[in-house]
């Protein structure tokens, strides 16, 4: 299911990461930024588990996170969403997990995976900017369940109507969020408007 996180601040600094006069340093905070901003719903069904603690004052009825939190950036350009969520939940464990796409086929390739243990019992986050033909994502997701991981949720910045439909398809139980929904892909696969492709963009390589 689509959670398309429309609040003025996620938006304001939606825009500044699609234009293209953005350098690096501010595309690297600006994404940051939003995924930090877009971790306040994406953890609001979060379960909690009832504790007591002793307060300055005495003793205090109150509750803590139930579950895990494993956070799973698709390499490159998810990196730059960890330490948005990480910083609001420390004690969130990160695996990877590297694909990238083939540039004539836009067909997924995975090169590399390093998961905590007990994916099961956790809240698994995918986190990739850009969800594009889907191709990806489905891929990522399926190597999770494949490990595991029963409670997916997708965390992407930016993605097209196709890849919204390819996840909604192969995995429907999976909670998918945008900051941004656009238009289209053009003829290579890319998002537009978009913002170009998010990993050469963060990291300044071409
Ligand atoms: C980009 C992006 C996604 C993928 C989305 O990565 O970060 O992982 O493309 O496209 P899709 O939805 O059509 O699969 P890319 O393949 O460019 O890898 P890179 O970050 O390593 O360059
Ligand atoms: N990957 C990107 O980085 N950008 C796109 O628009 C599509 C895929």
């Amino acid at each position: 299911m689509l959670n398309l996180l429309k609040h003025p601040l996620i938006t304001h600094k939606l825009t500044q990461l699609r234009r293209k006069e953005t350098e690096i340093k501010e595309f690297r905070e600006t994404l940051g930024e939003i995924t930090g901003l877009m971790a306040y719903e994406i953890t609001r069904d979060l379960p909690l588990k009832n504790i007591t603690v002793e307060t300055p004052m005495g003793t205090c009825a109150t509750q803590e996170l139930a579950r895990d939190v494993v956070l799973i950036p698709v390499l490159r350009a998810g990196l730059g969403m960890v330490d948005g969520i990480s910083n609001l939940i420390p004690s969130a464990r990160i695996g990877h997990i590297g694909i990238y796409r083939d540039h004539e086929t836009l067909e997924p390739n995975t090169y590399y995976s390093k998961f905590p243990d007990n994916l099961a019992d956790a809240v698994v986050m995918v986190l990739d900017p850009m969800l594009a033909t889907g191709g990806s994502a489905t891929a990522a997701i399926k190597f999770l369940k494949d490990q595991g991981a029963k409670t997916i949720k997708l965390v992407c910045v930016i993605g097209a109507p196709e890849g919204v439909r390819r996840i909604e398809e192969d995995h429907p139980e999976v909670q998918i969020y945008l900051a941004g929904l656009d238009e289209k892909l053009n003829d290579i696969g890319y998002i537009v408007p978009g913002l170009g492709d998010a990993g050469d963009r963060l990291f300044g390589t071409k």
